[in-house]
């Protein structure tokens, strides 16, 4: 059964990842948005999403549209620490419940981006939100404290390396 890759990406990274994977694996590659049900069809799905606010960007638009028996297999982007099994887990665990019984593989984590200056009036007011509740708090966790520095800067993560493992 032949692969796809669908990307789901708010800022481009996700996309990044998937142009690279697309490209070494030559495999075609789509949108999440423009993806029909007819282009699913037959076909295992590899799915790179970006994670906001712990869930997968549009894995229930990819859900909808994919056939019960079609498996589906994952890589979440995020500026959590691939390292971090216990949290990475927790995203993975909150997929799959959200999946309504569908079969989700998941291949891994991949180190995220982010651009505070690029980033929509929300999200801006949610790091800036995060910053001034948590700056002068010495007990955050992993990820607040990572959301907090990219206040009124950036942070890149990116590395490609971990994607060889898959090709
Ligand atoms: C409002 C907001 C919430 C976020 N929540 C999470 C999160 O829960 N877990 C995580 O690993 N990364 C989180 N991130 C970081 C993004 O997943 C990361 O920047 C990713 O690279 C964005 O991918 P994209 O450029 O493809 O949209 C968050 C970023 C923003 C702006």
């Amino acid at each position: 059964m032949e692969k796809i890759i669908i990307y789901a990406t708010r800022y481009g990274t996700a996309k990044k990842y998937a142009n690279y994977l697309a490209e070494r694996l030559n495999l075609p590659l789509f949108s999440i948005e423009e993806i029909t049900e007819a282009q699913l069809k037959g076909h295992t799905v590899i799915f790179i999403s970006a994670v906001y606010a712990g869930s997968l960007m549009h894995l229930k638009d990819l859900l909808k549209v994919s056939d019960p028996q079609q498996e589906v297999q994952i890589l979440t982007v995020g500026l959590t620490d691939p390292e971090n099994q216990e949290k990475i887990q927790e995203i993975f665990n909150l997929a799959q419940q959200n999946a309504n019984g569908k079969r989700l593989v998941f291949l891994g984590h991949l180190p995220g981006a982010l651009t505070y200056d690029q980033l929509s009036f929300l999200h801006k007011t949610f790091i800036k939100g995060i910053h001034a509740t948590s700056k002068n708090k010495s007990e955050v966790s992993d990820e607040v404290k990572l959301l907090r520095d990219v206040y009124k800067s950036s942070l890149d993560f990116v590395d490609f390396s971990r994607l060889d493992q898959l090709t």
